[in-house]
């Protein structure tokens, strides 16, 4: 049997900080409330990356760790929501910019889960025996698509990239078990419409609204609570795991508050889940991606250890991967 092992991990985010304070000045919010109800404190937005900048500079970071060259990788799958062109995908402008001629590339989009998804998808084709080696990257310039007078979604995002390359191996070591799902009716507790439907044959009477985030926030964070509690016992349970056998819980950077009532009702140690929401907000695809490259550099992680990766998102998407490490 082929395994699939993380060998490389990388992260980019912009140098731009805005505070919480920074976005009192754009809408009627404040510091306290936002980090009484989220924990997130700033977050980074791009003034000049685009989501392939982005997706690039930490698609090179988890090939350096990897240790490998840019002809090793097979194919290119980037999770996001906010790509520069309707085509080509910001997987083959990324592949361009590395000049990774021998690879494939799509894009994938499982809104804030796309890290999950790609991960998990990248894994069947090295399982299948199509190819040894695949880059995953999560990415996403939520910036794009925020409406900034709205205070009730823009204070929760930022912009970001993460990412990872997979590898075939024969140690038993790597991906153990990985569950994903979708319940496309609840869409309309988290949306972006994209662009409008034009032809000769439509007349507006006013020019549509530039597309933004619409989202109800209380049926979100109880659709978060609710799926990623149940993931995690399900991936646990396909992986022949115990609560007490993970030693690092990567979830979606979304909202300390769900992570603090996902530990409590899956009784695990919250000091288990690695965070960093307060630094970056809620990245949309590139959450997972990052938090794990994070978790990687702190030296906490030894070979062997058992961490869990979970997100939830628009669609509504949920997934979750119980690796070894
Ligand atoms: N600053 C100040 N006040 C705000 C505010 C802000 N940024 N956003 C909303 N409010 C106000 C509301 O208008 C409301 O005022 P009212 O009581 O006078 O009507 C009040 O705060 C409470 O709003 P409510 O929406 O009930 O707050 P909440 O406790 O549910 O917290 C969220 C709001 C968004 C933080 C919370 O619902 C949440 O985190 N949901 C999940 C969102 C998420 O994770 N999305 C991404 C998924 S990938």
């Amino acid at each position: 049997m082929r395994h699939v092992n993380i060998i490389g991990t990388g992260s980019y985010t912009p140098d731009n900080t805005m505070s919480n304070d920074d976005i009192a000045k754009l809408v009627d919010t404040s510091d306290e409330w936002i980090t009484s109800r989220t924990g997130i404190r700033e977050r980074r937005i791009s003034t000049k990356e685009s989501t392939a900048d982005m997706a690039y500079e930490a698609a090179k970071r988890a090939i350096k760790s990897a240790g490998i060259t840019v002809d090793d990788i097979e194919l290119i799958i980037c999770a996001t929501i906010t790509p520069d062109y309707f085509m080509p995908s910001v997987a083959c402008t990324v592949q361009g910019m590395l000049m990774a001629h021998k690879s494939a590339a799509f894009d994938l989009n499982a809104a804030c889960t796309g890290f999950v998804y790609a991960m998990v998808t990248a894994s069947q084709f090295i399982q299948s025996g199509m190819y040894n080696k695949v880059l995953v990257i999560g990415v996403d310039t939520i910036s794009k698509i925020l409406d900034w007078q709205d205070r009730s979604t823009c204070v929760l995002f930022g912009d970001g990239a993460g990412a990872a390359v997979l590898s075939a191996s024969d140690i038993k070591r790597g991906i153990i078990a990985s569950t994903l799902s979708s319940d496309g009716s609840k869409q309309s507790i988290l949306y972006c419409e994209a662009i409008p439907l034009a032809n000769p044959y439509i007349k507006y009477k006013e020019e549509p609204a530039r597309p933004s985030i619409k989202m109800q926030g209380q049926e979100v964070f109880k659709f978060a609570v609710r799926s990623v509690t149940d993931t995690i016992k399900k991936v646990l349970t396909m992986g022949n795991l115990t609560e007490e056998d993970v030693k690092f819980l990567v979830s979606h950077q979304a909202n300390r508050r769900i992570i603090d009532v996902v530990a409590k009702n899956s009784n695990i140690p919250i000091e288990k889940f690695y965070m960093n929401l307060e630094r970056y907000g809620n990245t949309s695809s590139a959450s997972i991606g990052i938090a794990l490259d994070e978790l990687v550099k702190t030296g906490d992680l030894k070979s062997g250890d058992i961490i869990i990766l979970v997100g939830f998102g628009g669609g509504m998407t949920s997934g979750a991967i119980a690796i070894e490490w």
